[in-house]
């Protein structure tokens, strides 16, 4: 819901580590805090988990108005994304690994939303660079998406490193989002290579005071 620039250095809280029986608090220890918020979508075929869809995220927005970066693990996203639109998404990342890639960007456009393209930890670069113009958010997977707190994979940093020379030497108007295993220590890592939204789960609502923890990583971004 928030309006948000492009290239602003931010935290994404993801939900996916937080109590999904109690979304709505766990979303309130945070939200004074973010204009992000990080929602993890799997459909138990593209990823082998199932987490939540569009009517868990049309409650969500009657209990927040941050912008939600609705990241679609799913194999059909084109199906969907007009439920997601309709439940209160604002931005909506699918993969380029489920194909249609071209086609599925236009039908989230012309809904309105913000578009995100994501690759995973074993994707080359050259697979997203045609499309670089004609998105919003580029999600670089640092894990292998389906679960939270797993290990960072510092390989993806190349190819964060070459999404940032592409968007600066060609003055793109694109986030550059990094996603998984982010935390205190990969953080800086992330940072030097030029991304500038950094998605972080178990390090913030995996930890005992999530807000502390979201705090600690902001002041990590501010000293960058
Ligand atoms: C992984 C999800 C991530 C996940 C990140 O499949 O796409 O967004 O929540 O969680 P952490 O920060 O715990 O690695
Ligand atoms: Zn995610």
């Amino acid at each position: 819901m928030t309006a948000t620039d492009f290239g602003a250095m931010r935290i994404a809280p993801s939900i996916l580590s937080a109590d999904f029986g109690d979304l709505g608090a766990s979303i309130g220890l945070v939200s004074s805090q973010v204009e992000w918020l990080h929602v993890d979508v799997m459909d138990g075929h593209f990823v082998p988990n199932i987490t939540i869809g569009p009517p868990v995220v049309k409650s969500l927005r009657k209990h927040s108005d941050l912008f939600f970066d609705c990241h679609l693990m799913i194999s059909e996203p084109w199906r969907y994304l007009e439920d997601f639109k309709k439940a209160g998404a604002d931005s909506c990342t699918f993969h380029v690994e489920v194909g249609r890639t071209g086609e599925t960007i236009q039908l989230a456009r012309d809904l309105g939303l913000r578009v995100g393209l994501s690759l995973n930890p074993d994707k080359s670069f050259d697979l997203v660079e045609p499309y670089l113009d004609q998105i919003d958010v580029l999600l670089v997977m640092s894990v292998f998406p389906g679960f939270g707190g797993q290990s960072f994979i510092p390989d993806v940093l190349d190819t964060v490193r070459k999404a940032r020379e592409a968007v600066d030497s060609r003055g793109l108007n694109l986030d550059i989002e990094i996603d998984g295993g982010i935390d205190i220590n990969t953080l800086p890592l992330a940072i030097a290579a030029g991304a500038n939204v950094f998605v972080a789960g178990n390090a913030i609502f995996g930890q005992a005071n999530p807000a502390e923890s979201l705090r600690e990583l902001q002041s990590a971004l501010v000293a960058a």
